[in-house]
C-alpha cells in the first residue's frame, strides 16, 4: 500500500488521513449535523442517552475521578447527558473529538467545561493511556488508537444499532430490510463486561422523520419519492433498538500474541 505524507519545511510529517485531503468538509456535512441536532435535542434518544450515562458511571470506586473521551462526538449530545446525569456524583474530565469542525464548534459552545478537538479517530493527539473511559456512539474508530489511549483496565462503551433499529424507516428505503447483528465483535485486547439492549418505540412527527432520515447513512440512498412517501403518514411508529456494549481493556495484548506466534 502506498502512503503519501507532506513533509513540512521544519521537517515534521503531517500524517493527514485521506479523507482530510479529499474533502473540504470531512465527517458529517452541515445538513447531517443540523438534522442530528434537531432530532437529538427533541429527546427521541434520551432513554438510550440516560442508559449510556448510567453505564459509564456504574461500578466506579467512590470518589475516583473519571477521564472520558467521546470518540466521534458529533455535537456532544451524549457528553451533555453524561454531565447532566453523573456530573453531581462523579468528578468527570470530559473530552470529545470529531473530524467535523462545525460539530466540534457546536459541542464546545454547548458544554464549555468539556474539552473538544477536531481530529481524526485514526490519529488522536493524546498521550498513551491518558483516559480511563472511552465512548463511541455510532461513530468510526481505530482499534489501535482505542487500545493506546486507554489505561490498563480502562473501559470502552460502544453504542451500535440493534437488529430492529429504525426498521419502519428502513422499509421506506429498502425492499428487503436486513437486521443488524445483536452482538458486536470487540476490538482485540478488550473483554466484554456487560451488554444492554435498549429498545423502545418513538412517534416522530413529519419534521423529525425527515431529520432522522437526513442524519443517518440512509440519507445517501433516498430520493424525492422516498421523502414524499415518508412525509405522508400523519403518525408513524418507529422502533429504536440500541446495543450498549461495555468492555474492559485487558492486560493481555492478543494482537501481539498473534504477531509473534509461529
Ligand atoms: C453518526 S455520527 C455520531 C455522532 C455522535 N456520536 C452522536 O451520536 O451524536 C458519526 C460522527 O463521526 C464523525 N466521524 C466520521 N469519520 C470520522 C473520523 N475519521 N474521525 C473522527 N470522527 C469521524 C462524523 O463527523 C460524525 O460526527
Amino acid at each position: 500500500m502506498r502512503h503519501n505524507f507532506d513533509l513540512a519545511r521544519e521537517g515534521y510529517l503531517n500524517l493527514l488521513p485521506v479523507q482530510h485531503k479529499h474533502s473540504s468538509e470531512p465527517g458529517d456535512n452541515k445538513s447531517m449535523l443540523y438534522a442530528r441536532r434537531a432530532f437529538l435535542e427533541a429527546g427521541y434518544y434520551e432513554p438510550m442517552a440516560k442508559a449510556v450515562a448510567m453505564m459509564v458511571a456504574v461500578g466506579r470506586p467512590q470518589g475516583q475521578a473519571m477521564r472520558l473521551l467521546d470518540v466521534g462526538c458529533g455535537e456532544g449530545y451524549y457528553d451533555r447527558q453524561i454531565h447532566a446525569y453523573c456530573g453531581q456524583s462523579v468528578q468527570i474530565e470530559l473530552h470529545g473529538a470529531d473530524i467535523a469542525k462545525a460539530a466540534v464548534a457546536a459541542a464546545a459552545k454547548k458544554l464549555p467545561s468539556a474539552r473538544y478537538i477536531v481530529a481524526s479517530s485514526k490519529r488522536l493527539p493524546y498521550a498513551d493511556q491518558y483516559f480511563d473511559t472511552l465512548l463511541r456512539v455510532f461513530a468510526p474508530s481505530d482499534e489501535g488508537e482505542l487500545k493506546r489511549l486507554l489505561q490498563p483496565s480502562g473501559r470502552l462503551l460502544i453504542v451500535t444499532p440493534g437488529p430492529r433499529h429504525l426498521a419502519q424507516l428502513k422499509a421506506f428505503i429498502y425492499s428487503e430490510v436486513r437486521e443488524h447483528a445483536e452482538e458486536i465483535v470487540l476490538p482485540q485486547g478488550f473483554e466484554r463486561l456487560d451488554t444492554q439492549r435498549i429498545s423502545y418505540r418513538i412517534k416522530p412527527d413529519r419534521a423529525a422523520r425527515a431529520a432522522l432520515l437526513q442524519m443517518t447513512p440512509f440519507a445517501w440512498r433516498t430520493n424525492p419519492a422516498i421523502r414524499q412517501a415518508l412525509d405522508e403518514p400523519e403518525e408513524l411508529d418507529i422502533e429504536t433498538d440500541f446495543i450498549l456494549t461495555l468492555a474492559i481493556k485487558t492486560a493481555k495484548d492478543h494482537t501481539l500474541e498473534q504477531k509473534t506466534a509461529c
